[in-house]
């Protein structure tokens, strides 16, 4: 399958409608709100960036702004009725100003039925938009502009790549990358591969070209994104796969440290296992998310790999990493799930002994295949049976915290926490989260910490 890319001239054109609205309008401000994964954070910078060029300025106030940007979530019931309570919170404001433009985007906006609730119940949104039409923000806000009418384009495509579009990053020390988009797994239970399209990878020029201009701009934290980056390449003409790009961009000088998410553990393997053991910049951290310990249920989430396999590569990397920070994601609650097959992956989660945990009850979406299979279990009994694992892995984790105390490790300060005891923030190579005491200059510099406390979720510190 080849790469579908958008060809220059129209993304050119993209930056003549921004020039056009800039004209158009002469600035304002505009609130952008970023719900969901690190993708979206990533497409945020981008949206800011369009924005940007086309006269606006920034406030975190909605009732200030001239133009309101909802970046949604789709990957959970609760997810999507934050963003209707946003909405809602919305209405008032454009009732007393009614020339406040209101503009929906994300994985939510993809899915027709949304749309269509938009279109009957929300009114006051003016311009509505997928993940797949991101590129061509400007166009469509030129469209309501000019037209005096909503706009929806939520067309589902394939999706393409769109290099070139400006980007307004929010931190000057850490920054996102995407190297790929969208999804071809179709776990059970996923919306993602519905609104984020098929797999395409960016091209390793333009990755590593991105990448070196932010070491030389000075960032100290770069983390690639994709939904699996470990099936980076399949779609390249010239073969290259995610364990070769990482190699490529390990060769790049200056003091960064790499970061990358997610990994498929079904895609992860030995080839990627060597390049992290001898690269310069890559962190010790590995984020694999396990969704279950019970092979039946992985079957029927359609993962792609069993609790065995799981754990020969969880063995195989600390083989060859033995200092690495592993954290997973897991789903309690699958249609059909028993209580003892829950009680498989709390077995599993203290057998590997992960350092952090990302947990979620599981939701049914609409569309997908998991949402169809019968769903006896209640809510309540689901929710017991996260509570146990979560007071697992809490023990576990603050264990693994507490192995700190007294000693010094390296961090990277990363900002400024707002807390007067603790005032900055920084990582660990492995990512863990340490609150610091030291001067706000620290902010973008690698250091030393002695760590003199912890909790289950992070560390506690001085330079
Ligand atoms: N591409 C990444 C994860 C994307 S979504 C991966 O494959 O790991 C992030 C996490 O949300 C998933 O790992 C899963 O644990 C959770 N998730 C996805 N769909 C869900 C659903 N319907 N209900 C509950 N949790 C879900
Ligand atoms: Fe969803 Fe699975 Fe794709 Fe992750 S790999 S985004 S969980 S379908
Ligand atoms: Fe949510 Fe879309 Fe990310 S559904 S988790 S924002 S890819």
């Amino acid at each position: 399958m080849k790469r579908a890319v958008i060809p220059p001239e129209e993304t050119a054109r993209q930056r003549a409608y921004e020039q056009k609205i800039l004209a158009l309008r002469q600035g304002g401000l505009a609130h952008v709100v970023t719900y969901g994964c690190q993708q979206n954070v990533a497409d945020s910078q981008q949206l800011r960036g369009m924005l940007a060029a086309m006269g606006f300025g920034f406030t975190d106030d909605p009732a200030q702004a001239d133009l309101v940007l909802l970046n949604t979530c789709a990957i959970r019931d609760n997810a999507e009725q934050k963003v209707y309570g946003a909405l809602g919170r919305l209405t008032h404001i454009k009732e007393r100003r009614p020339d406040l433009l209101v503009c929906l985007c994300g994985c939510m906006a993809q899915q027709e039925r949304v749309a269509e609730k938009v279109r009957r119940s929300y009114r006051l949104v003016d311009l509505v938009f997928g993940p797949q039409a991101l590129w061509r923000f400007p166009e469509l806000l030129y469209e309501v502009l000019t037209k005096k009418g909503r706009v929806f384009s939520i067309e589902n495509e394939r999706g393409a790549i769109a290099e070139g579009a400006p980007v307004v990053r929010d931190s000057a020390v850490k920054a996102w990358v995407s190297i790929m988009y969208g999804c071809n797994n179709f776990c059970s239970y996923c919306i993602v591969p519905y609104v984020r399209g098929r797999e395409r990878s960016r091209s390793p020029e333009d990755i590593l070209a991105e990448v070196e201009g932010l070491v030389r701009d000075g960032y100290k934290e770069i983390t690639l994104l994709g939904q699996n980056v470990n099936s980076y390449g399949k779609d390249l003409e010239t073969p290259l796969d995610f364990a070769g790009l990482l190699a490529q961009i390990d060769q790049i000088d200056g003091d960064f440290w790499l970061r990358f998410m997610t990994n498929h553990p079904k895609d992860t393997g030995d080839r990627l296992f060597a390049v992290m053991a001898k690269s310069r910049h890559i962190a010790p951290q590995l984020h694999l998310p396990v969704q279950s310990g019970s092979d039946r249920v992985l079957r029927a989430m359609n993962r792609g790999y069993t609790r065995a396999s799981y754990l020969e590569k969880v063995r195989a990397l600390r083989e060859k990493i033995p200092q690495v920070v592993l954290t997973s994601d897991i789903i309690i609650g699958f249609p059909g799930e028993t209580e003892a097959e829950a009680m498989e992956t709390i077995s599993l989660v203290e057998e590997v002994g992960y350092d952090a945990l990302f947990t979620f009850i599981y939701s049914p979406r609409p569309g997908t295949p998991a949402a169809e299979m019968p769903d006896p279990v209640s809510r309540e009994e689901k929710q017991v049976w996260f509570q146990r694992l979560l007071d697992a892995q809490n023990r576990f984790s603050a264990q693994r915290h507490a192995a700190y105390v007294g000693r010094k490790v390296p961090i990277l300060v990363d900002g400024l926490s707002g807390d007067e005891a603790w005032p900055l923030s920084a990582r660990t190579p492995g990512g863990r989260l340490v609150h610091l005491q030291g001067p706000a200059e620290a902010v973008g510099r690698f250091a030393q910490a002695d760590i003199v406390d912890s909790n289950t979720w992070a560390l506690f510190g001085h330079l």
